[in-house]
C-alpha cells in the first residue's frame, strides 16, 4: 500500500468512527453534538472515499445501512439459547400468583427477591450476534429454536450498532443481544398515509408494519422504513460475568445498545404495582405500542432455581394491560373477503384514536356475532383494540339509538368477484365459492405452487404477488401460459432466474394425482384427504361427477367436507380454471391402486421434534407410502411427547422408526 493509500484508509477509518459515535449520540442518547449538516458532510465524504477506493469498503461501515440487493429466501439460524416466550398475567391476582410461585420455587425470603420491571413492547423479537464487537448476525425469533437470518435488514436500523462501543469496557468476544424491533406510532400513521396514496395495502397496526418491514427479502425496502430497536436481554455472552438482569441491561447500554429508559429495579411488590400504574397512565402518550409490563427475577441464580417450562420461564411474567376502548359510530357495514374466501362483516367507523392509533374499521367477526350484539349501521358502539388483535366492536350503546339505525344483510354474491357466497352447514363464516376471486387468489396461488402441491420451485410469494399485481396472471392456470418476456417484466429479474422459473413451471405439469387434488385448494381438503380422494376415485374427473351422498360414503369424509368438494366442482368459474389448466399442458393423471395391506396400514403417526437422518417431509412420505396416516407434524417435542406419554400412546424414536419401515 502506498503512503497516499494508507492515508486514505486512515481517513476512512476515522470517518467511520466519528459517524458511529454521532449515530450513537443522535439515535440512542437522543443528544446530538453536531448539526445535521455537519453529520451529512462526514457521511458524504465517507461515501465518496469508499466509492473511489472500493478496496477499503467493509460490511460494517456505517455507509452500509442502505440495504443490499434482494435475497431469494432467508436462511434459517438456530438460537443457541432458545428464545422463550412469556407467561401472561391479566390481573393483579394473577400477578400475585406468579410472585407466590417464585417464592415457593426459589426458596428465597421475600426481601431477597428483587424484580426488574420493564415495558412489554409490541413488536418483533430479534437476536443480534456480536463477535469481537462486530455485528455478524441478526435473526428473528421464529419458533424460539430456529429463526430466520435477517442480518442485512437489521443492519439498516440505525439504533442497532454495527460495532459495539468500547470506551470503558473491553468488548466481549461473543455477545447475543435480544430485543424488539418496533415502529413508532407517528411513523406508522405516516407510512400508512403514504401507502394509501400509492394504493398499496395498509398495515393493520404498528406491530405488523414492523414485522412486515423486517421480513423483506430486499433490505433496501427495510432501510426505507422508520424502524427502531430496544434491547432487553442477553442470550449467550463470553468474557464477562454477569450476576443480575439489571446489571446485564446496564452492560448493554454501555456497549452502545438502545435500552428503554422505563426500567426499574423493584425491591417489593408495591413498587411493582406503582410501576404498572405509572406506565398504564403514560401508555397513550408513548409513541410506541406496549401491551403491558414485563417483570423479571433480577438475580440470575434465583432465576435458575425458579426454572423454566418448555416454552417459557417461570422467573418472568408479562403483566398485560387491559384492551383499550373508545366509543364511536358505525357509518357503514361492508364485507371483507379474506384470502381464504371468508366473507367477514366489517364496521366502517367514524375514525377514532384508540391508544394513539387511529382506527376506522372494526371486525364484526361473522353474521351470528353481528346479530348477537345487534349491531346496526348508525349505531354508537364501544370498540377496542388489544395488542395485535384486529380492532373489534365490543357492544352497542343502545341508549344512543335514534330509531334510524339499519340492520345489515350478508350479501348473496361476493363483492369482489360476483361468485355465490355460501355459509357451509355447521360453520359460522360465509365463504366466497369462486376460485378465481382476486381476493382469494393470492393465497390460492401460493398454496398451488407450494411444495406439497404443484411444487413450482423458486416461485415465492413476492414474485406471485408481483405477477398478480401486474396482471400477468389472473388465475392458477395462467401460470402455464407465461412467456419469458412476461417474467422478465418482474422487478430485478435476470435471464437465468426467468429461465429457471419457466423450467420449474414446466416440470410441475406432471403432478401425481394426490398432489394435484391438494393443489386445487378445495376447502377442508388437506394433504391427507387429497390422498384419500385419489385412492377412492382415481381421477379428478371422477371426483367431479360424484354426488354429495357418494362423497359422504367414503370413510373419513363427513357431510361438511363432502359439501365443500361438491360445491367446488359445481362452481362454473372453477370448472373453467380446470379446463384451462389442461389446455396449459397440466396432465390430469389417473391413478390405479391395488388395495393391498401395507406394513403401516391402520397406524397413525404424530411426528415431532428434530429428526436426524430424515426430514419430516420424507418421513411423512414414507409413512403414507406404506399405508400409514400422519396427523400432526410439529416442532415442539416437549408438549406433544408429554401428552402422548400421559395418554399412554406408544412413542418411538428415529432408530425404531427405521426398523419398523425396514431400513
Ligand atoms: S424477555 C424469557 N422482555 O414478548 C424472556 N420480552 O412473550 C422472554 N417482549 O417474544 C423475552 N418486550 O418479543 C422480554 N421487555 C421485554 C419484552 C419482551 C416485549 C416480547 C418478546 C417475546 C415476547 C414473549
Amino acid at each position: 500500500m502506498s503512503k497516499a493509500e494508507g492515508d486514505v484508509k486512515k481517513r476512512i477509518e476515522k470517518l467511520r468512527e466519528q459517524i458511529n459515535y454521532h449515530n450513537y449520540r443522535y439515535y440512542i442518547l437522543d443528544d446530538p453534538e453536531i448539526s445535521d449538516a455537519e453529520y451529512d458532510r462526514l457521511f458524504d465524504e465517507l461515501i465518496e472515499l469508499e466509492k473511489k477506493y472500493p478496496q477499503f469498503l467493509i460490511p460494517d461501515s456505517p455507509s452500509q445501512r442502505v440495504g443490499a440487493p434482494p435475497l431469494t429466501e432467508f436462511k434459517t439460524v438456530p438460537h443457541s439459547v432458545p428464545m422463550l416466550s412469556l407467561n401472561k398475567a391479566l390481573t393483579q391476582d394473577e400477578f400475585l400468583d406468579f410472585h407466590r410461585r417464585v417464592k415457593e420455587l426459589s426458596g428465597a425470603e421475600v426481601g431477597e427477591i428483587k424484580y426488574t420491571t420493564e415495558l412489554k413492547f409490541d413488536g418483533l423479537a430479534v437476536e443480534l450476534v456480536y463477535r469481537d464487537g462486530k455485528l455478524v448476525q441478526g435473526s428473528t425469533r421464529g419458533d424460539g429454536f430456529v429463526g430466520e437470518d435477517i442480518t442485512l435488514n437489521l443492519k439498516t436500523i440505525k439504533t442497532i450498532p454495527l460495532k459495539l462501543l468500547k470506551r470503558k469496557l473491553k468488548v466481549p468476544p461473543l455477545l447475543e443481544v435480544r430485543g424488539e424491533v418496533i415502529i413508532f406510532k407517528s411513523e406508522f400513521e405516516k407510512l400508512n398515509q403514504k401507502r394509501e396514496k400509492k394504493g398499496e395495502p395498509l398495515f393493520a397496526n404498528p406491530r405488523n408494519a414492523a414485522a412486515g418491514s423486517v421480513r423483506q427479502l430486499d433490505s433496501r425496502i427495510t432501510a426505507s422504513r422508520p424502524l427502531y430497536m430496544y434491547a432487553y436481554g442477553i442470550g449467550r455472552v463470553e468474557g464477562v460475568n454477569l450476576t443480575y438482569h439489571w446489571e446485564s441491561v446496564q452492560y448493554l447500554k454501555e456497549l452502545g445498545l438502545n435500552v428503554n429508559p422505563h426500567l426499574k429495579l423493584c425491591e417489593n411488590t408495591s413498587e411493582i404495582f406503582e410501576f404498572y400504574q405509572n406506565i398504564l397512565e403514560k401508555r397513550d402518550r408513548l409513541d410506541y405500542e406496549i401491551d403491558g409490563i414485563v417483570v423479571k427475577v433480577n438475580d440470575f441464580k434465583l432465576q435458575e432455581k425458579v426454572g423454566e417450562l418448555s416454552r417459557s420461564p417461570r422467573w418472568a411474567v408479562a403483566w398485560k394491560f387491559p384492551a383499550q376502548q373508545k366509543t364511536t359510530t358505525i357509518e357503514d357495514i361492508k364485507v371483507n373477503v379474506g384470502r381464504t374466501g371468508a366473507v367477514t362483516p366489517v364496521a366502517i367507523l367514524r375514525p377514532v384514536k384508540v391508544g394513539g392509533v387511529t382506527i376506522n374499521r372494526a371486525t364484526l367477526h361473522n353474521e351470528d356475532e353481528m346479530r348477537k350484539k345487534d349491531v346496526r349501521i348508525g349505531d354508537t358502539v364501544l370498540v377496542q383494540r388489544a395488542g395485535d388483535v384486529i380492532p373489534e366492536v365490543v357492544k352497542v350503546i343502545v341508549t344512543k339509538r335514534t330509531g334510524k339505525e339499519k340492520t345489515y344483510q350478508m350479501p348473496e354474491r361476493c363483492p369482489v368477484c360476483g361468485s355465490k357466497v355460501e355459509r357451509p352447514q355447521g360453520e359460522a363464516v360465509h365463504r366466497c365459492t369462486g376460485i378465481a376471486c382476486p381476493a382469494q387468489i393470492k393465497e390460492n396461488m401460493y398454496h398451488f405452487v407450494s411444495k406439497p402441491a404443484m411444487n413450482v420451485d423458486g416461485l415465492g410469494f413476492k414474485l406471485l404477488e408481483q405477477m398478480l399485481d401486474k396482471g400477468l396472471i389472473k388465475d392458477l392456470a395462467d401460470l402455464y401460459f407465461l412467456k419469458k418476456e412476461d417474467i422478465m417484466k418482474m422487478e430485478r429479474m435476470g435471464d437465468r432466474l426467468a429461465e429457471n422459473i419457466l423450467k420449474a413451471i414446466e416440470k410441475s405439469k406432471n403432478p401425481d394425482l394426490p398432489h394435484l387434488i391438494y393443489a386445487l385448494g378445495i376447502r377442508n381438503v388437506g394433504e391427507h384427504l387429497a390422498n384419500v380422494l385419489a385412492k377412492e376415485f382415481n381421477s379428478v374427473d371422477n371426483i367431479k361427477n360424484q354426488t354429495k351422498e357418494k362423497l359422504t360414503a367414503v370413510h373419513e369424509i363427513g357431510p361438511i367436507v363432502a359439501e365443500c368438494i361438491y360445491n367446488f366442482f359445481h362452481e362454473e368459474k372453477n370448472l373453467k380454471v380446470l379446463d384451462k389448466l389442461k389446455k396449459g399442458g397440466v396432465k390430469f393423471p389417473e391413478m390405479k391402486v391395488k388395495k393391498k395391506k401395507t406394513p403401516l396400514s391402520g397406524k397413525t403417526f404424530v411426528l415431532t421434534g428434530v429428526l436426524e437422518t430424515l426430514n419430516r417431509d420424507e418421513a411423512k412420505k414414507i409413512i403414507q407410502n406404506l399405508g400409514g396416516r400422519v396427523v400432526v407434524v410439529g416442532e415442539d417435542p416437549g408438549s406433544k411427547l408429554d401428552k402422548a406419554k400421559r395418554l399412554g400412546i406408544k412413542t418411538i424414536d428415529e432408530k425404531e422408526f427405521k426398523r419398523l419401515i425396514g431400513k
